[in-house]
This record gives C-alpha cells, sequence and structure tokens, in this order.
C-alpha cells in the first residue's frame, strides 16, 4: 500500500460556536503540489494548524509516513519536518530579516549570538529566491510582498520535508510570483511534498498536482488537477456555479467632479493629475512599486504635506492628515489590513462600528449606544456575508478572507464620497469577490466615486470605467476600460525611461 508523507483520516474540530473541520480527510505525496482549496471560512488553514502544531485536533487520525503521531506544538512540528508559511504573516517586526529567519534556532558563538553568521546564511537562502533583501534590517521596515518572501525563506531554510504555503503569492508581484513557482518545482523534484492554499485560481496550473475542496468544514472531493476544469473547481468550492465572474454596471457617470487632483507630488508621486467623477470606477494599475498605494494614501493625507491641489465636489481642500480627508468624506482601505485596518483582539462589532463610534455614542458621557451598534455590525455581516458565530467574536479567530471584509465593512457604514479599495479581493474567494464587485457597483449606482487599486488585470479590467496607469511615481497614461487590453496597460506599466 502506498504511505504518504503526511495523511489526515476524519478530522474533527470545534472552536466554541464553529465546527470548523466536520471529519475531514486529507493527504499529501512525496514529490507532489497538493492544493487545498475552499471558500473563506471553509477550514483550510484549521487543518494547516493542526499539521503545524498549532491547534489540537478534537477527533480523527494523523500519520507522519505511515505512522499515527500526535503533533503537540509548533516546535515539535518542526522537528517532524513540517514546514509552514502562515497566512497572516508572523514575523517579529523588531527583528532583523536574519533573526526572524533563524529565529529559536540561532548560531551561536561561544556564549553570544553570531549574528555576522546569520546574515550570511540568510542571504544564502534569499539569494535562491532571487530576493533582493537585506538580511540585517528590521521586518517591520519591509514591504508586505518582501515579508513574504522573509516567511518563505524562513521556511526553506529550515529544510522540510512537507512545506505548507497558506496563501503564499497573496501579495507578491508576477515576477516574484514566477520565482516562487520555480523554487517550487524544484522543491517537488526533490522529493518535498507541499501543501498550497490560493485564492488565485488562475495560478495553480503551473504547480499542482492534485486537488483537495473543502467546503463548511467538509471533505468534497480529491482527485487530479488535470481531470478538473477551474470551473468544475469553482462550483465544487460555492456549491453551485458562478455565471458572472465581474458584474458589470453600466451606467454614465454623472457631470460633476467628485475628486480633481492637480500637480499632486511629494517624495513618492509626482505631477499626478487624476479626476474621478460620481458614479465612475477608476482601477489604478502598475506593477508592485509604481507608487499607487503612495499615490491613494497622499490624497487620504497618510503622508501629511504636499505639493499641489486636492479638490472635492468642487472645493479646494487641504488635507493634512487622515481625519481631514475623512472629514470631506474620503475613505480608504488599506492593503495591509491587519497593520492598518483591524484591532484584532476585539470583537466583530467593535471593529465594524469604529469609523462611527462618534455617531453611535453620547457625547457627553461616552456612552456607546450597544442597539446602535448591533444595528450596524449586523447590517454590514448580512451585506458581506461575514462567516461569525456572533458579534461578539474576536477577530483574530476569524479566517483571513473574513477579516478582510470587516475593513471593508467598516468603511463602507461611514458613507462616504469617496471610497479608494487599495487590492480589495486579496485573500478573497471567488464567490465573496463577486460579492464585493455588486457592493462596488452599487456604490457607483449611488453616484459616489470609487478608486480600486488592483494588480489583478481582469479584476481591472472587468469592473473599472477607466483606468490610470502608474509606473515609477507618476500616472503614464489614463485609458478606456472598454478599449484597452492587458497589453496596453502593461506597455504603460513599465514605461520606467521618462
Ligand atoms: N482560533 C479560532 N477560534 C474560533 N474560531 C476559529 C478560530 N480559527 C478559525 N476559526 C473559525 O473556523 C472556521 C474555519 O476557518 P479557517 O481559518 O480554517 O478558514 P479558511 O478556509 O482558511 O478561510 P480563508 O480562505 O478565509 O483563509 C471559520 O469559521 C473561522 O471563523
Ligand atoms: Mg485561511
Amino acid at each position: 500500500m502506498e504511505s504518504f508523507l503526511l495523511e489526515a483520516k476524519n478530522i474533527k474540530k470545534e472552536f466554541p460556536g464553529v465546527l470548523a473541520l466536520d471529519g475531514v480527510s486529507f493527504n499529501l505525496k512525496k514529490g507532489e503540489v497538493h492544493a487545498l482549496l475552499g471558500e473563506n471560512g471553509a477550514g483550510k488553514s484549521t487543518m494547516m494548524k493542526i499539521f503545524s502544531g498549532v491547534h489540537k485536533k478534537n477527533g480523527g487520525e494523523l500519520l507522519l509516513n505511515g505512522n499515527p503521531i500526535e503533533i503537540k506544538s509548533p516546535i515539535h512540528a518542526a522537528s517532524l519536518g513540517i514546514g509552514i508559511i502562515y497566512q497572516e504573516l508572523n514575523l517579529c517586526p523588531h527583528l532583523t530579516v536574519a533573526e526572524n529567519i533563524f529565529l529559536s534556532r540561532e548560531f551561536t558563538k561561544g556564549i553570544s549570538v553570531d549574528k555576522k553568521k546569520m546574515e550570511i546564511e540568510a542571504k544564502k537562502i534569499l539569494d535562491t529566491l532571487h530576493a533582493d533583501i537585506d538580511p540585517s534590517v528590521k521586518t517591520k521596515n519591509l514591504s508586505i510582498s518582501k515579508q513574504q518572501m522573509v516567511e518563505i525563506a524562513k521556511a526553506l531554510s529550515q529544510n522540510a520535508e512537507i512545506i505548507i504555503m497558506d496563501e503564499p503569492t497573496s501579495s507578491l508581484s508576477e515576477r516574484e510570483i514566477a520565482q516562487l513557482f520555480e523554487i517550487i518545482n524544484k522543491l517537488k523534484k526533490n522529493g518535498k511534498g507541499i501543501v498550497y492554499i490560493s485564492h488565485k485560481l488562475d495560478e495553480l496550473k503551473e504547480i499542482t498536482d492534485r486537488v483537495t475542496i473543502f467546503r463548511d468544514g467538509k471533505h468534497i472531493l480529491t482527485d487530479d488537477f488535470a481531470n478538473l476544469t477551474l470551473d468544475e473547481i469553482i462550483s465544487k468550492m460555492v456549491g453551485r456555479s458562478i455565471e458572472d465572474k465581474f458584474p458589470r454596471l453600466d451606467r454614465k457617470r454623472e457631470e460633476n467632479k467628485k475628486l480633481e487632483v492637480k500637480n499632486l507630488t511629494n517624495a513618492f508621486v509626482k505631477n499626478i493629475d487624476l479626476d474621478l467623477y460620481g458614479g465612475e470606477v477608476l482601477g489604478i494599475a502598475g506593477l508592485v512599486g509604481a507608487g499607487r498605494t503612495e499615490l491613494c494614501k497622499t490624497i487620504f493625507g497618510a503622508f501629511g504635506k504636499y505639493e499641489g491641489e486636492i479638490k472635492v465636489d468642487g472645493q479646494l481642500v487641504n488635507i493634512s492628515n487622515p481625519q481631514d480627508s475623512i472629514k470631506h468624506g474620503i475613505s480608504y482601505i488599506a492593503e495591509d489590513r491587519k497593520r492598518e485596518g483591524l484591532a484584532i483582539n476585539m470583537g466583530v462589532s467593535q471593529n465594524i462600528s469604529f469609523s462611527i463610534l462618534d455617531k453611535i455614542s453620547s457625547k457627553i458621557i461616552g456612552y456607546i449606544f450597544q442597539k446602535d451598534l448591533e444595528k450596524h455590525s449586523n447590517e454590514m455581516v448580512e451585506k458581506l456575508k461575514i462567516k461569525t458565530p456572533h458579534l461578539k467574536q474576536k477577530v483574530k479567530n476569524l479566517s483571513g478572507g473574513n477579516q478582510q471584509k470587516i475593513v471593508i465593512g467598516k468603511w463602507l457604514l461611514r458613507n462616504p464620497k469617496i471610497i479608494i479599495f487599495d487590492e480589495p479581493t486579496r485573500g478573497i474567494d471567488v464567490s465573496a469577490k463577486v460579492e464585493i464587485y455588486k457592493i462596488i457597483n452599487e456604490l457607483k449606482n449611488n453616484g459616489l466615486g470609487v478608486i480600486i487599486i488592483s494588480s489583478e488585470l481582469p479584476e481591472i479590467l472587468g469592473i473599472t470605467d477607466r483606468i490610470a496607469v502608474m509606473c515609477n511615481g507618476k500616472v503614464k497614461k489614463i485609458l478606456e476600460t472598454k478599449k484597452t487590453t492587458q497589453e496596453e496597460i502593461m506597455h504603460y506599466a513599465t514605461q520606467f525611461n521618462d
């Protein structure tokens, strides 16, 4: 009988109020990439955290190389050759890249830590990933894409036989993804087993051998990737087929400009001219590092002073911090939601209603009206289909995709005039993506100005009206979505020389 590197049989995992895994099975062979797919909250990360010793199962059996095993802790899992890259990046922000990679396995010289040696070894691993990262910098100073690279380097450095990657490419650029896939294919050749979790279904064909699908904590199917079409995979994940992945709302934009940006310049962006009309969705495209987030954060006041002009509804405004821009009706839904958008130790309703606290509390005694808080939170939980057992659940206990929806809900409640989404569907499953596009359409229909930064070109082409393409901190071209193509966008996104 074939023995698996790792096998899970009939695994059960219950959290208070949530049956996260309801008797699921999963197995991993040597030298394969086994993709684990399912909607937000399906139980994918929970299964992986049982493999990595973070969670204890409530039932079922685990076998390692055919032998029953109890995985007691993350350190125990590492010693068994199980390496994991967690979905929610897990680095210690105040430690350096090298210290993070070799955390609790530090090289020593006598009784002290051998920093130099750690940095040299870290550099070697980063080089195999073609990652241009200085091992001596603190990880808090790195972009999310670089932090993700450090996580990957850390897992590789452990020489694990089993490598679990929970959405490793969610923040990587195309080039970084290609490099990661090269590494994955090499690891596969060396006989490692890889569990791969992703909501980017298009990329699976590059690496995947087998697929397992979970839905609502249940095992739906395991099959060779080659036997399935993407549409079949989607309908098994969702439990129904999705006809229209990009529901577009056709509507004439309004006459008035919601936002006018003239000659906007600061340390990050140069001479930006941009208009946004009511009832319009404007996409911002560009490569990682083109200055898309920086442009939107400048408009949001996150960098303080700027040169040039910003007008909202035709009125010149002075925005020197985010409070100013919120006052003028601008909302910005950040890309790095964990760092900028969520209080993860607080409850669902507290997080959702955070942006309207002033409206639902008594000014004099600071008392929060619980009924209002619940009403508004419930509205968003329903609208965005946030999967939570109750409103008081701590946000850190929700699945990754459901955490994202909370941040979106929080800003929607504020009733903005202009709403900026920075990578709104990162980490979000196919059917929830469609829900978010529908919400964007609704905002557009209500006459709001919507800006979307996205690295997914099909998404930008699928839901926007116009696209501003950035490179090197400048807007290179503004395109009509209906008249453009991926190739034309890439052409302007790579105009580095002027
Ligand atoms: N520590 C926890 N405490 C309570 N509930 C939890 C905890 N961790 C996960 N859950 C719940 O278990 C279910 C499965 O979550 P899990 O994180 O495994 O989903 P997932 O498939 O990884 O989703 P995503 O694609 O959004 O990352 C969800 O309903 C989630 O809210
Ligand atoms: Mg997950």
